[in-house]
């Protein structure tokens, strides 16, 4: 393991002790307004199966790729998050009808009236950035608030722009929105780009709109991650033409309309990935499905790299072992990981890996390579008992060898994975965990209290009395 300098020792927080497994809190404050938490009671064990969501990512792309097509577009496995819903709301401010039932979106854009989101529609989902591509597209116009950092990191947008300038489109930032219009009521024209970085969104907004452009457009450097297979899958069954999804290259065909057709979201790979740490972390044994084995390899190398037995049960089930009897060494072994886009080890799962890595034997190097500011979860980690050292977007965890061991205490989501990452830690800690600001992890995990629930732990969604001063 490679260590570094400059390294910021985050003070060490005062946790309850674990012997008396009972955790004091401050008395709330009077006050009427109730804030929903997360309370854990651990250490869990798990045990039985799971079933794994469709992809919230691979969602939202596709619901903002109904918007190039004429008629209706039906999914079907679409997760009841608080993502979706912002993303359907933004649909139906611009005049799309939307329909939700069982699991099934039905969306027919042909009313759309307005090519304008908002700030406030902005400001429930950053992705609504992504609508961009297809209303320029299809309506020859669009204006979105430019969506601004977020607590992960400043997420510029500058290839999704030059990218449109490219196809022909007139970009123009003014009042902080991004104004975009096709050029003397003329379409967008294929062409030629190059994107500087693999950026998953820049990737899916320039597909949709190359997929309507005049002509031939080649996108190069790519990102080659699932959800833009799943996206070019969806737009080629609505009579789009691309070649070349989860490779660095796409040729697009364009077409002049596109027509609404059905597709099946495929399951979360993340969500997925989080339950494969969470039968890692509290070194139980579960199985889930539906899992799309190679969209998950690189934890799969990692988690049997620390010693857990992963079996493939049938095509689209995995089991994962921790059970120490079933591991391959008397306990976890700590690795290191460093993120990077698809097929590299997902920044989506990093806070996640860093919860399990503090209860490994042995120390880890943790780095960040995609976001500049995914760690704000090393110091709720770190109210927990884990031992962290990070800097930047670099952190050594010592495992539970060098005197780490988890203990509840109260605690903030910061971040959607951050926060998943909390839930983990506070299923392996002795004790009760109470995790404040859910509704970053309801943005993205649907019905995670009561899947964990059906696997035996002890997990519930209650109020308490708003504490506007917790930090
Ligand atoms: N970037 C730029 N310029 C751009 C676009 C991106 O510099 O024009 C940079 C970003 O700042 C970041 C890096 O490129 O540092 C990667 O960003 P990317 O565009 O690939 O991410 P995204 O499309 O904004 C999607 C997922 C994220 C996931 C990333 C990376 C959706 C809605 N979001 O975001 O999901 O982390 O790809 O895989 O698809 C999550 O689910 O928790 C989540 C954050």
């Amino acid at each position: 393991m490679a260590l570094f300098c400059n390294i910021t020792i985050f003070p060490k927080p005062l946790v309850p002790s674990c012997s008396s497994q009972k955790t004091h809190f401050p008395k709330s404050t009077q006050n009427t307004k109730l804030d929903p938490i997360f309370k854990i009671k651990g250490p869990a064990t798990l045990s039985g199966h799971v079933t794994i969501s469709g992809s919230k990512n691979s969602s939202l792309a596709l619901l903002a790729a109904t918007l190039c097509c004429s008629g209706s577009s039906l999914l079907h496995n679409v997760p009841n998050i608080s993502d979706v819903e912002a993303m359907a709301s933004i649909l139906s401010s611009l005049g799309a009808k939307v329909e939700s039932f069982d699991g099934k979106m039905m969306v027919n854009s042909d009313g759309v009236g307005k090519v304008e989101v908002d700030l406030e529609e902005m400001r429930k989902i950053r992705g609504g950035f992504f609508v961009i591509g297809p209303l320029v597209a299809r309506f020859g116009e669009a204006v979105v608030a430019l969506p601004g950092g977020c607590n992960i990191g400043n997420r510029p947008v500058d290839l999704h722009l030059r990218g449109l300038r490219a196809l022909g489109a007139v970009v123009e930032l003014r009042d902080g929105k991004v104004w975009a219009h096709t050029a003397n009521g003329k379409g967008l024209v294929g062409g030629r780009f190059r994107l500087d970085y693999p950026s998953v969104g820049a990737t899916e907004t320039l597909m949709m709109a190359a997929s309507m452009a005049d002509g031939i457009t080649l996108l190069s450097n790519v990102a080659k991650e699932p959800e833009v297979v799943d996206l070019a899958r969806f737009l080629n069954d609505s009579g789009a033409s691309i070649e070349g999804a989860g490779g660095d290259t796409l040729v697009i065909q364009g077409k002049s309309q596109l027509y609404g057709s059905e597709c099946v979201i495929k399951p979360d790979r993340i969500e997925a990935g989080t339950f494969m740490i969470a039968a890692s972390i509290t070194r139980s044994c579960i199985s889930m499905s539906p899992v799309i084995p190679s969209r998950v390899s690189c934890l799969i190398d990692k988690l049997s790299e620390a010693g857990c037995k992963i079996s493939q049960v049938d095509p689209h089930t995995l089991r994962v072992s921790a059970l120490p009897a079933l591991c391959l060494g008397d306990d976890l072994k700590s690795f290191d990981i460093k993120t990077s886009p698809f097929p590299g080890f997902p920044t989506d799962l990093q806070p996640q890996i860093m919860a399990l890595l503090t209860t490994c034997a042995g120390s880890s190097l943790v780095e960040e390579s995609v976001f500049e500011n995914r760690m704000s979860h090393a110091r709720e980690l770190q109210k927990l008992g884990a031992r962290i050292e990070a800097n930047g977007n670099r952190a050594i965890v010592f495992g539970k060898d060098k005197g780490s061991s988890l203990c509840g205490s109260r605690v903030i989501a910061r971040d959607l994975r951050g926060g998943a990452s909390l839930i983990l830690a506070g299923l392996a800690a002795k004790g009760t965990t109470e995790i404040h600001r859910i509704e970053h992890i309801e943005r993205g995990y649907e019905n995670i209290v009561t899947k964990l629930q059906n696997l035996g732990a002890d997990i519930e969604r209650s109020t308490l009395p708003s504490m506007p001063y917790l930090v």
